[in-house]
């Protein structure tokens, strides 16, 4: 953290920084330690909600997310998504049908899946991650491309989901990472959010938690901050790839989880160049942590 630098709009300031564990700029949403620049400055920090409902305010003017097509890099009516990553030319099998089945919603592949994947493997490429041998938890894993694409990175992956979702999940590991030519490693179990996780999870904390499309009912929101949390230790950081669908969610979303964490918004031009869409965005979250709290009243001493 510390890195910051004001770009300046016509009428918007969006402040640059960096978080511990994504080497890449990232715009602050909200929830950092203050700056050297706001410290003295007499200027009020914004309450949760104003952050929140800024960041809606940018994402949509800038995004314009309903002039586009949902579902432009999927096929959810096919059995297969094929879909080349890491050298590898991954076949993620869907169940179309069961999509019509009331609450399920991984049984097929949706763009921030696809967006997140290759995000993961263009920062690998570009030095601005490394997963090697890190402990890398996927929540709402559904079809499993991230998770599959994570190991393929070298992460030691755990693959999650709700407990009659994990069929689809485990076809799909094993027909993807069978070879031998894996650099890490993938496993499935299930973790409802909200939940209390299995200590195999949180004993040691990972180092990452991915997630894309888990953020779609406010209902969900709650648990999925609580499961969060208690998967965060102060060296995890959290990648969330969210479709652009409904407004009021994903503001529910950022007020309840700027509580707790700090986030930050990572702009398209950092994606794959190949995989961007309009009506995905994607946050990169930790939370503050004691170490964080203690580092800002030091700034604020020196000052
Ligand atoms: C819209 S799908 C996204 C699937 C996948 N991440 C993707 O991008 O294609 C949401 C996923 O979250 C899972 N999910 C929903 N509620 C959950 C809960 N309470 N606990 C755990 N997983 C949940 C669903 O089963 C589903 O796999």
């Amino acid at each position: 953290m510390g890195e910051e630098e004001a770009i300046k709009g016509e009428d918007t300031v969006e402040e640059i920084r960096r978080m511990s564990g994504y080497g890449g700029d990232v715009i602050a949403v909200g929830g950092f330690p203050a700056s050297e620049s706001e410290i003295g400055s007499g200027s009020e920090s914004e309450s949760e909600s104003d952050l929140a409902a800024a960041e809606i305010m940018i994402v949509w003017a800038i995004q314009g997310p309903t002039s586009f097509a949902p579902n432009a890099l999927v096929s959810q009516s096919s059995l297969e998504l094929r879909l080349d990553a890491c050298g590898h030319s991954l076949s993620i099998l869907q169940s179309p049908c069961s999509l019509s089945t009331p609450g399920v919603t991984g049984s097929v592949m949706w763009d921030s899946g696809v967006v997140l994947g290759k995000f993961l493997e263009h920062s690998v490429d570009s030095k601005d991650l490394s997963f090697e041998g890190k402990k890398i938890i996927e929540l709402g894993s559904g079809c499993g491309l991230v998770g599959c694409i994570a190991a393929l990175l070298g992460g030691n992956v755990v693959l999650t989901d709700l407990p009659d979702r994990l069929r689809l999940l485990k076809k799909n590991i094993q027909t993807n990472l069978h070879r031998g030519d894996t650099r890490g490693s993938a496993s499935v179990e299930e973790l409802v959010w909200g939940d209390d996780p299995d200590p195999d999870l949180i004993e040691p904390f990972p180092d990452y938690v991915l997630g894309s499309d888990v953020i779609y009912s406010e209902e969900a929101v709650h648990h999925l901050i609580k499961t969060l949390l208690q998967l965060s230790g102060d060296q995890t950081t959290i990648f969330l790839a969210g479709e652009l669908r409904n407004d009021a969610v994903l503001e529910y979303f950022l007020e309840s989880a700027l509580k707790d964490f700090a986030i930050g918004r990572v702009e398209q031009t950092q994606w794959h160049p190949e995989y961007r869409s309009r009506r995905v965005v994607l946050y990169v979250l930790e939370k503050k942590s004691k170490r964080w709290l203690a580092d800002d009243s030091s700034l604020n001493q020196s000052c």
